[in-house]
């Protein structure tokens, strides 16, 4: 068999800026997550992570700089988040994603229903996808929950397995956790992380936002800290410990301290 080429990474930001009026959210950021890589980005809050997200989705575009996807330069003009998807990046928000009376299956495709001919949606279809992504994609097992099963009834780990599954289903290169984990019980914490594991073996890359570091430091590759919406550390996991990791943000966050009390 021929050895298959070297892929792209999967997404590479160059000198990406973003202002909010004269506010600068993103101050020249540069970012690289290779194929089926697991970055954990870390940062507190309004370091620029959220904002980054949404231009990785195409909520808005940045002011200015360059975005690429699997090597492929994106039009920034006309990038939306129908094109996100387009180009196989997913996100999934915290609870949001999921609506919350809705039955499992439709869940799964909301804004991609299936239809027959004439336009009536394919009930049977989307059921039986469901179920595929259920039971083989997320591993869900018994406990009585069903694709007809309303999300309300599930807990917030299961719902995070859903919005994973349902991203991995549709078959997303990249897909963004932005804190995925807050408001979760350890138990939860748990699912959830294996969740991202199933997004590794599956071949595909994560991004994964969270300000507690202990949560992903088992599950990435690599770690980006963010600050003031600036990259000022990018560590691979070979190159530390969890130990030196939670040292170094401690004692970076200690130094921000110091520098603003001067
Ligand atoms: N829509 C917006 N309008 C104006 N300022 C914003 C907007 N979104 C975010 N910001 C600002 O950008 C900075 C980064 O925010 P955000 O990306 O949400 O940080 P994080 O997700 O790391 O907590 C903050 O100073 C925030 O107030
Ligand atoms: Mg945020």
């Amino acid at each position: 068999m021929a050895k298959s080429p070297v892929k792209a990474s999967a997404l590479r930001m160059v000198n990406v800026e973003k202002y909010f009026g004269s506010v600068c959210a993103l101050k020249k950021i540069n970012l690289e997550v290779g194929h089926n890589e697991i970055v954990g980005l870390i940062g507190d809050n309004g370091a620029g992570k959220s904002t980054m997200v949404k231009i990785l989705t195409g909520v808005f575009p940045p002011t200015s700089g360059e975005l690429y996807i699997a090597g492929r330069k994106v039009d920034l003009r006309s990038y939306n988040v129908k094109q996100a998807h387009a180009h196989g990046i997913e996100t999934v928000y915290q609870d949001k994603s999921l609506g919350e009376k809705q039955v499992l299956w439709r869940n799964f495709f909301i804004g991609r229903e299936m239809t027959l001919p004439f336009g009536f949606l394919d009930v049977k279809k989307e059921k039986e996808i469901a179920n595929e992504i259920m039971v083989n994609t997320i591993g869900f097992r018994g406990k009585g929950i069903t694709v007809d099963s309303r999300v309300s009834k599930l807990s917030g780990g299961e719902r995070q397995g859903v919005a994973i599954g349902r991203a991995m289903h549709f078959d997303a290169e990249l897909i963004i956790l932005d804190e995925p984990t807050v408001a979760l019980s350890l138990k939860e914490v748990a699912k959830v992380l294996n969740f991202v594991h199933k997004i590794k073996e599956a071949g595909k890359a994560c991004i994964f936002i969270t300000h507690a570091m202990a949560d992903v430091y088992e599950v990435s590759d690599r770690f980006v800290l963010m600050d003031r919406g600036e990259v000022v550390a990018d560590i691979a996991k070979k190159d530390i410990s969890l130990k030196a990791l939670d040292e170094f943000l401690l004692e970076y966050s200690h130094g921000m301290k110091d520098k603003a009390e001067r």
